[in-house]
């Protein structure tokens, strides 16, 4: 059974006759991270704030874990929830060590217990354990920004809602972020529901993009999936779907080499520079325009597997935009 279902969710605020929120139905298996996309106004926010019952719905069900969340209190379940947000909420009054502390201390942790986790915390989001006493206006806005993801990781929530957590934050510290939320999903395989409006930032997280307009869901897929069949104009303007570097972002050397099989000459070419598995296409073809266009070799652990050239790309490109599971 899926561990979040949304059965028609709908919001009216007060005294409008437009739903922010209009009969929204998905499910979300548990461990999924799933990227809210949508403009300004769409209703995410809306939609985030009703799984946790800062909002209620006007109709529709949630489940989450097969359980309906209206048959709980609000602040029981708001404390099995991770919340992030993009002005922290951070306590500013309260040291770090405090802030971090807030859902453990309402859960009646003892002292001991609270202590090592916020060191653990603190070394998870990669925080030196000397910032504990110090206060939110000491830090930067990226540091910040890591004692909210450790404040709402600390009573250790299967469930996390993210809402523009990096929109304040410049572009490296905001790649970097990024890339610390995935390490760290790859670690503790939380289900994330993640807000943005930065189409890079989605499809660099998503295992799937929930696309919403005027307060209804457009698609719901793998990012690949939805830029190699966008459901509508809006969604392909949306995204860029015609863009095609955006595309190679999301294939891999491997996948060129896997659907192109192992031909080609194997040679190894002394001080050529080479390509790992791993590797994105685009960033491969970045790197095959700067050595004259020529096909470089890729390497993983000193054996050569094959080579990547400006055909095997074109290739790989037709290939996963005809050839996509449903
Ligand atoms: N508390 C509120 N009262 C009345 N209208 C609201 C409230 N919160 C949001 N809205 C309206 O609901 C719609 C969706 O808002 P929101 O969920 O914040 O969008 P997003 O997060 O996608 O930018 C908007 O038209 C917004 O003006
Ligand atoms: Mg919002």
């Amino acid at each position: 059974m899926a561990f979040i279902i949304a059965d028609r969710l709908t919001k009216t605020f007060p005294g409008e006759t437009r739903p922010a929120v209009d009969q929204v139905s998905f499910e979300i298996k548990q461990g999924e991270f799933v990227v809210l996309l949508g403009p300004s106004g769409c209703g995410k926010t809306t939609l985030l704030k009703m799984i946790n019952r800062l909002y209620e719905p006007t109709s529709g069900r949630l489940l989450i874990d097969g359980v309906d969340v209206r048959s709980m209190p609000a602040t029981a379940l708001r404390r099995r929830i991770g919340y992030v947000i993009q002005q922290t909420g951070l306590f500013p009054h309260l040291r770090i060590e405090q802030n971090i502390a807030v859902v453990p201390q309402l859960l009646r942790w003892d002292r001991a217990r609270i202590e090592a986790r916020i060191d653990e915390l603190l070394d998870l989001v990669e925080l030196p354990r000397s910032y504990r006493r110090r206060y939110p206006r000491q830090l930067s806005g990226g540091e910040q920004q890591r004692v909210g993801l450790a404040r709402a990781l600390a009573a250790d929530p299967s469930l996390m809602l993210m809402d523009e957590p990096f929109g304040a934050l410049d572009a490296i510290t905001r790649a970097r972020l990024q890339e610390e939320l995935l390490r760290i999903q790859q670690r503790l395989h939380k289900t994330i529901l993640f807000v943005t409006h930065d189409v890079d930032e989605a499809l660099r997280l998503a295992d799937r993009l929930l696309i919403m307009r005027a307060g209804r869901i457009v698609q719901f897929d793998t990012p690949l999936a939805v830029l190699a069949e966008p459901a509508d104009d809006f969604v392909r303007d949306l995204l860029g779907a015609d863009d095609v570097l955006r595309r190679l972002s999301l294939l891999t050397v491997a996948d060129a080499l896997a659907s192109d099989g192992m031909n080609g000459d194997h040679t190894a070419h002394g001080s050529q520079e080479t390509l790992n598995p791993g590797d994105n296409l685009r960033e491969a073809l970045i790197r095959m325009l700067r050595s004259g266009g020529q096909p470089l070799p890729v390497v993983d652990n000193g054996r050569q597997l094959g080579r990547i050239s400006p055909d095997t790309i074109a290739a790989a490109l037709t290939r996963k935009t005809h050839a996509l599971p449903d």
